[in-house]
């Protein structure tokens, strides 16, 4: 028999225990929830460490725990019985983690409440800390979380149903003694999912519901082989993020150009002379500084929308988007206003590295005033990019391509860069932004502008 314990939970204390989705007599697997924790700023569920049978569980809703708190007492599942989570737990044990069933704090699940989170909030599964953002759905409030334990579900099927936002109190029980399986679940989601939007639906949720139909579900494998597998965390999270922007932020985009013929003379003397040992000197840093003097120019960009209120910002972080192998990350350089091109440049570097690792912590994610997404490297030219809220501001960079320009007498090659930015219509005008870009597109064919 062991103990099992709330781990390290990083700077909570006396948290309140707000669900316990295990009760004695439960044979739970490794990683699955045992309880959830809900502190101002986040819910976490605590997950198992151990594979086995609950024999008794010391905590009720309502209890506050720290790190250390026993949560149960587990009988450890025979040798075979779960063959490979057992491994996992002796492992813990003897890395010297102290008590065995203490897990480390990547374990934990934190789910940000969505005015907190945003899209640079995400980490892949090797970080140190995992976020997952929980995307809620705007039904309508047709689907509401469920706290309550009166009705006899299993954990997993618990976490199903607050992961999908469904009251389990309303899914019509489908297992033996009233007892809710993870297919009721799904099938309740289904029905309210496919369901249109009741006009008499809950004013804030908007008058208009979207009324869409229902998600196609195709047998994709009746037209040939096909494989499924899940998406990676990084994507699962941003995606709900990016969908939720997409959905809520009334988008526009303004395209423009730049002449960046003596910039790009500029930057390949300054790589063909740097030392050895310091990092190239990339456009993107370039681009990072300009952004942040048009944001000094234009102060109504450096801004986030808090309800009825407008938090305008008097630091300048700028974030900047890298594809990594698990999916799509925006890592912040902050205090951009201080920091030379070169300084800027080398950051970057070790932030895409750090990325691309799959290291970045959250804290190298967030505070962003504007992002940049950069696909100069790649190909393209001019693109939608999403904003990342709460943001209200995002650049996409095209691939420079010479151009030929006319100079008043004559045409003559230029190197031309696409520029697309998207802005918040809520938060900026049509001709803030189209100044904005500009005076963007102007700094970049003539950095010393940038000095007036
Ligand atoms: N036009 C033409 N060429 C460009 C360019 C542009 N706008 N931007 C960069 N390049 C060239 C560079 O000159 C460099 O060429 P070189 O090796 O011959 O010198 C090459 O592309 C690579 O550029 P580099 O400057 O090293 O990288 P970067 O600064 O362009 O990009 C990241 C760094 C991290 C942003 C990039 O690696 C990345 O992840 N981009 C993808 C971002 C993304 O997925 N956005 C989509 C979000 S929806």
């Amino acid at each position: 028999m062991q103990q099992l314990r709330v781990p390290d939970i990083g700077d909570y204390k006396n948290i309140p225990v707000i669900e316990v989705l295990i009760q004695a007599g439960d044979v739970v697997d490794v990683e699955q929830s045992l309880i959830t924790l809900e502190s101002d700023k986040a819910t976490m569920d605590v997950p198992s460490t151990s594979a086995g049978t609950i024999r008794e569980v010391l905590l009720k809703p309502g209890d506050v725990v720290s790190m250390g708190s026993v949560i149960a007492h587990i009988e450890f599942a025979g040798a075979g019985a779960h063959a490979t989570a057992a491994p996992v737990a002796e492992e813990k044990r003897s890395s010297g983690a102290g008590s065995a069933e203490v897990a480390p704090h990547s374990d934990l699940m934190l789910q940000v409440p969505l005015a907190e989170a945003n899209a640079a909030a995400v980490t892949s599964a090797a970080s140190t800390q995992s976020i997952a953002v929980a995307a809620q759905p705007d039904t309508g409030a047709q689907l509401a979380p469920e706290r309550s334990t009166d009705v006899a579900a299993g954990p997993s099927v618990r976490k199903l149903a607050r992961e999908l936002g469904v009251a389990l109190a309303d899914v019509k029980p489908g297992g033996r003694n009233g007892r809710v399986l993870r297919e009721d679940v799904l099938a309740h989601a289904k029905t309210v999912l496919a369901r249109p939007v009741s006009s008499s639906a809950p004013a804030a949720a908007g008058s208009g519901g979207l009324e869409l139909l229902p998600w196609p579900e195709i047998d994709f494998a009746k037209f040939g082989p096909v494989e499924r597998s899940p998406l990676s965390r990084i994507k699962r999270i941003s995606g709900a993020n990016l969908h939720r922007n997409w959905v809520r932020i009334p988008h526009v985009t303004n395209f423009d150009q730049t002449d960046i013929t003596e910039l790009e003379a500029l930057r390949v003397t300054l790589n063909r002379e740097a030392r050895e040992g310091t990092a190239k000197v990339t456009l993107l840093a370039f681009l990072i500084k300009a952004c942040v003097s048009a944001l000094q120019r234009f102060p109504q960009f450096n801004v986030s929308l808090d309800g009825q209120d407008v938090v305008q910002k008097r630091y300048f972080h700028i974030g900047f988007a890298a594809d990594t192998p698990n999916g799509l990350v925006v890592p912040v350089i902050r205090d951009a206003d201080r920091k030379g091109v070169a300084a800027i440049a080398t950051e970057m570097a070790e932030l895409a590295q750090t990325a691309r690792a799959g290291k970045l912590a959250p804290a190298q994610m967030q505070g962003g005033c504007m992002s940049i997404s950069s696909l100069g490297g790649i190909g393209g030219t001019h693109f939608t990019p999403i904003i990342n809220a709460p943001e209200v501001a995002i650049l996409g960079v095209g691939k420079a391509g010479t151009k030929p320009m006319w100079n008043g007498s004559a045409f003559e090659p230029r190197l031309i860069l696409p520029l697309s930015l998207s802005w918040d219509h809520r938060a900026v005008d049509g001709a803030e932004a189209g100044r904005f870009l500009a005076y963007l597109a102007t700094l970049m064919t003539d950095f010393r502008r940038a000095l007036l």
